[in-house]
Formats: structure tokens, C-alpha cells, sequence
């Protein structure tokens, strides 16, 4: 059973509320159901983080070493300025799938660069609360490498 960790960023617990004419009117808790409901029908164990913290997110990279075999994430606004993030996703050789609910490549400038998507496999922008979805797919096809220690 493939093990997939995935991880919100900052503001992601107000989806529902924030901004839903850019992000949508489906919470957070609402996108972690339809996960958990495609996980089961696709053999995944699913375990989900959000925090508003850089440093709890870079734990939380770092804590998935021994346990994921995918980490999806959206790093939400510390996309476009965290070279921790960015580090902790180098140190460790979990394949990351990169999402954002908006297209982030459509927006404001600063928006447009991630450091993310460098130590990525891939990205899914645009979509919503399906952006999630299509990355959770992506990661029961990607190849893995190795076992866990
Ligand atoms: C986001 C895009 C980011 O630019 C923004 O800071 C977010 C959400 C998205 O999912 O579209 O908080 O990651």
C-alpha cells in the first residue's frame, strides 16, 4: 500500500471563506474527505498536515523520511519565498508533487516563481479542490525507488 503524506500550507485552513472567487467555496476539511475517499479506492494510506508555520511544515518534510512514499503538498504562500521548504524537500528523497488550487502561473508576478517546483516531479495548478485530486492519482503512478528505512 503506497503511504502519501500530504501537506497545507499557511491560510489553507480558511478555504471555504478566504477569497473564494480566486480559491473556491470548498473547505479544507471538505478536500481531506474526498482525498481520504479516493485514497481508499486507491490503495493509498493518506495522512494529512496543515500548519501556518514554516518551521512546522519543514518538520513535518523532514518527519515523512521514514514514513511517505509521495508527499503531496501545497506550500501556499511559502511557495514563492521558503528555501527551507524548498531545502527540506532536497534532504529528502520523497518524491514531491507540487499543487495549487489556483493557476498560479496566470497571476501576479510574484506568485509565478516557486521554489518548490525545482525539487519537484511535477506540478497540478488551477484546478481547485480537483488540483488535490489529480496530484493523489499522480501519486500512485509515479515509480518509486527503494523501501523505507
Ligand atoms: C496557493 C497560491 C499561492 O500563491 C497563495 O499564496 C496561496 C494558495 C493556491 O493553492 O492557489 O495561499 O498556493
Amino acid at each position: 500500500m503506497r503511504k502519501v503524506l500530504v501537506i497545507h500550507g499557511p491560510n489553507l485552513n480558511l478555504l471555504g471563506e478566504r477569497e473564494p472567487n480566486v480559491y473556491g467555496s470548498t473547505t479544507l476539511e471538505e478536500i481531506n474527505q474526498a482525498l481520504q475517499e479516493q485514497a481508499k479506492k486507491s490503495d493509498v494510506e493518506l495522512k494529512v498536515f496543515q500548519s501556518n508555520h514554516e518551521g512546522e511544515l519543514v518538520e513535518s518534510i523532514q518527519n515523512a523520511r521514514h514514513w511517505a512514499d509521495v508527499i503531496i503538498i501545497n506550500p501556499a504562500a511559502y511557495t514563492h519565498t521558503s528555501i527551507a521548504i524548498r531545502d527540506a524537500l532536497s534532504a529528502i528523497a520523497v518524491p514531491t508533487i507540487e499543487v495549487h488550487l489556483s493557476n498560479i502561473h496566470a497571476r501576479e508576478n510574484f506568485r509565478q516563481a516557486s521554489h518548490v517546483s525545482p525539487v519537484s516531479v511535477g506540478q497540478v495548478v488551477g484546478f481547485g479542490k480537483n488540483s488535490y485530486l489529480l496530484a493523489l492519482q499522480a501519486a500512485t503512478l509515479i515509480p518509486l525507488s527503494g523501501s523505507k528505512k
